[in-house]
Formats: C-alpha cells, structure tokens, sequence
C-alpha cells in the first residue's frame, strides 16, 4: 500500500500518517522529518535545506529526492509507505511516478486534507514536540498531561518554522506550489478528500474510509 498524505501545514497530515503508519505496519515516511533529520546531523543535504525551511519555502527539488530515495532504499518500505509532506509541486509529483513505475508499483491513493487558513495557523503556532520520543501536542487542542512536559518526561519544544509568521508564508508557498496537485491527482483518479477541520477521531474516520480500512 503507497499512499500519499496530501494538504496545507498543520493539516493534521503527520497526526494520521502516525496513527495508519502503526494500524497498517507500513512505514510514516515524512520528508519534512528527514530533512530536519539532516539539518540536525548537519549533513551536506541539511546545511543546504536549513535555510529554505527556517524561511518557509520549500528545499529544491533535488536535495529532497536525494533525501528521499536514500530512504526509499531502506527495507522496511518493501511493504509500502505513508508518504507525508512529499510530492509538495508537480516536478515531485512526476519523479515519484518514476520511482514508483522503476520498482513496479502504483500509487494506491492520495489523501488530500483541506483546511482554511485561519485554524492552519492556529494549529501550527500552538504545536510542541518532544525532542525525544517525537510526540506531537498542541497547546489546547492535545495538551500533555504536566504543561510544556512530554507525557514521556522530556521537555517540549516548538519548532523553528512554526511561528504564525513562517506559518502564512508556507500557506502561501503551499497555495502556489502544492494545490496544483490536487487537480493532478483528481484527473488520475487518486484523490479522495477528507475535511481536516474536524477533530482528530472524525478525520480518522474519514481516512479510514478513504483508505478502505
Ligand atoms: P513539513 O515538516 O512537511 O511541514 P508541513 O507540511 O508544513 O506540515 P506540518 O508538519 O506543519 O503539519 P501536519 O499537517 O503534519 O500537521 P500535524 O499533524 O503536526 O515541512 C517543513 C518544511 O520542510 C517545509 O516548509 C519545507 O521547507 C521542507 N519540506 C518538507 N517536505 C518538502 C518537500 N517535499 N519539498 C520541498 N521542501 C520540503 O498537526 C499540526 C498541529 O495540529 C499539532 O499540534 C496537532 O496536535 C494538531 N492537530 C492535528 N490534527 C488535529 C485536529 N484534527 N484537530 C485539532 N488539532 C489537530
């Protein structure tokens, strides 16, 4: 099963990918994560991307599919893959196909989560994360148990671009560079939509559904 989780930031894309990655045994494969990987371990590829990301706009094409196809190359995606954040323009759209068509596979379906503005920035200035374990809160949606403490003890953090700033410019880069594809998707019968406004447990529901689980 290769889906594609498809949507504007602070979706709630990660939020489900997680959960389907553990329902389905399939890898959560988020190229915002390797990324933030490789500007952590300050590899080539990361030095390179630190500066596009702090900014909001999208690393260059080819440090991200080399990010990728790296970890494309890895076992566990013998099963198939939660893609999330990843194919973000139509050149990234095409170069999966390519990939994909190389190891004879097809793409099963495209999970496209749509949300307005308003409620991205709200949920994206209200994220914290644990450096630790990885697990994602938010300030009054999913709050942990003890304030600005990981239910796993470890103290949270907010992400760099995850101001309310940073947060309309990505909105923007999203409107210009990754809303194309939802025509592209649709004209190739992949696209099913889920309305990501709702609370967590409805939109599982809904992609679930999509997904035939
Ligand atoms: P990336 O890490 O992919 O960020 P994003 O797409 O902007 O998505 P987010 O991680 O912000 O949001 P999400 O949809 O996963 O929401 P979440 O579930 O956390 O990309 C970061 C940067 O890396 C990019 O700007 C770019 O520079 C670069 N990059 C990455 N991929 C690239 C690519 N392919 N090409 C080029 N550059 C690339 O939820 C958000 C918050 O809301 C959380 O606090 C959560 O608890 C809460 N929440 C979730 N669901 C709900 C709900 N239903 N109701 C209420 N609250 C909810």
């Amino acid at each position: 099963m290769q889906l594609v989780f498809l949507g504007a930031p602070g979706a709630g894309k990660g939020t489900q990918a997680r959960w389907l990655s553990k329902e389905k045994g399939i890898p959560h494969i988020a190229t915002g994560d390797l990324l933030r990987s490789a500007v952590q371990k300050k590899t080539g590829p990361g030095l390179a991307a630190a500066q596009y990301m702090n900014a909001g706009t999208l690393v260059p094409d080819s440090i991200t599919l080399d990010v990728l196809k790296e970890r494309f190359a890895e076992q566990d995606t013998e099963k198939g893959y939660v893609l999330d954040g990843f194919p973000r323009n139509v050149t990234q759209a095409e170069a999966l196909a390519s990939m994909l068509q190389i190891s004879g596979w097809t793409l099963t379906r495209v999970i496209y989560f749509s949300l307005d503005e308003e409620t991205l920035v709200k949920r994206i200035s209200g994220r914290r994360i644990c450096p630790q374990c990885q697990a994602v809160y938010h300030l009054s949606e999913r709050p942990p148990r003890q304030e600005g403490r990981c239910d796993c003890g470890t103290l949270l953090i907010q992400r760099e671009d995850d101001t309310s700033e940073t947060a309309r410019v990505r909105f923007q880069v999203y409107q210009q560079e990754t809303v194309p594809l939802v025509q592209y998707y649709t004209e190739r019968h992949l696209l099913s939509a889920v309305n990501a406004s709702a609370g967590v447990e409805e939109v599982m529901r809904q992609v679930k559904q999509a997904v035939g689980c």
